[in-house]
């Protein structure tokens, strides 16, 4: 694993809900939104997690099929216990390598997950490979380079100035590609044609600052697995330094907001 990707953890499905899944959930609906998808499709979701987009499909989309696939088994335990619906299959596998019949997929979609996956190329050229000819693929990526992810960017910027080398685990650095020339560039490499690519963009509220820290204390994702690498004393200091200067409603809430970039495209042979 390369260095800078030590702690992005994927196991434990309870505190990726509570750190990610939260918003993961609300930008869903968004994206299946710009997508506009028809009715009675065969859908495949590449890093399902614990089941945010595969959910979501389910409720708004009316899916023929769907089949949700993620590495973690303990996500994968979570998203079937979040998501009962005899129309979706949640199984292991690797977007690098899908255990998925070619041209068999109408829908090939992904959710907050191409940045984490080490050979993304291969992972668009699988979802090029599953999809059938006329097929849309589309996935989104936070923001990262712009900071649009604004409680990771708050946590990052504390963290670095109290431990300059974590500037190297922050996201901005980790994924440059994740704009939308870098996106768009990245599609059409792979293939895809009639790429097209948006901004969505969402409130992000934390109730009090306790909501916004308990979260990164969790250790799932990037964040909060540096976050629990800490020595207790250099976590704590990462804590005040946090409370003392993240922004505050009147109610004592903490308004942010979070933006991703998303790609849809046609698959033409
Ligand atoms: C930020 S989470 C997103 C999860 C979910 N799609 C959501 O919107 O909440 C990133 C996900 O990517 C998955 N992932 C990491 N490497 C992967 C790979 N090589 N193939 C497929 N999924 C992968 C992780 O297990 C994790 O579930």
């Amino acid at each position: 694993m390369a260095e800078a990707a030590r702690h992005d953890a994927w196991r434990a499905g309870d505190s990726y809900d509570l750190y990610m899944g939260r918003w993961s959930r609300q930008i869903a609906p968004l994206f299946l939104d710009w997508l506009d998808p028809a009715e009675g499709l065969d859908w495949l979701e590449v890093g399902c997690g614990t089941g945010a987009l595969s959910a979501t499909i389910l409720a708004r989309c009316n899916p023929r099929s769907l089949v949700s696939l993620d590495p973690s088994e303990g996500f994968l335990a979570k998203a079937r216990a979040n998501v009962a619906d005899e129309r979706v299959a949640f199984v292991a596998g690797d977007a690098q390598a899908l255990s998925v019949e070619s041209g068999s997929k109408d829908m090939v979609v992904s959710a907050l997950v191409l940045n984490f996956i080490p050979d993304k190329e291969k992972a668009l050229a699988e979802m090029r490979r599953v999809a059938r000819n006329g097929a849309t693929v589309g996935f989104y990526v936070w923001d990262y380079p712009g900071g649009g992810v604004e409680f990771m960017r708050a946590f990052w910027t504390a963290a670095k100035a109290l431990d300059p080398a974590a500037a190297d685990l922050a996201e901005d650095r980790r994924f440059p590609f994740c704009t939308p020339d870098g996106l768009t560039d990245l599609a059409g490499k792979a293939g895809f044609v009639a790429v097209d690519c948006t901004k969505i963009e969402m409130p992000a509220v934390f109730r009090d600052f306790e909501d916004y820290w308990h979260p990164f204390t969790l250790g799932a994702g990037p964040a909060p697995g540096y976050c629990m690498s800490l020595a207790p004393e250099a976590r704590q200091r990462l804590m005040e330094r946090l409370r003392d200067s993240l922004p505050r409603g009147e109610d004592g809430s903490i308004p942010m907001k979070a933006r991703a970039w998303a790609v849809g495209a046609k698959i033409a042979r």
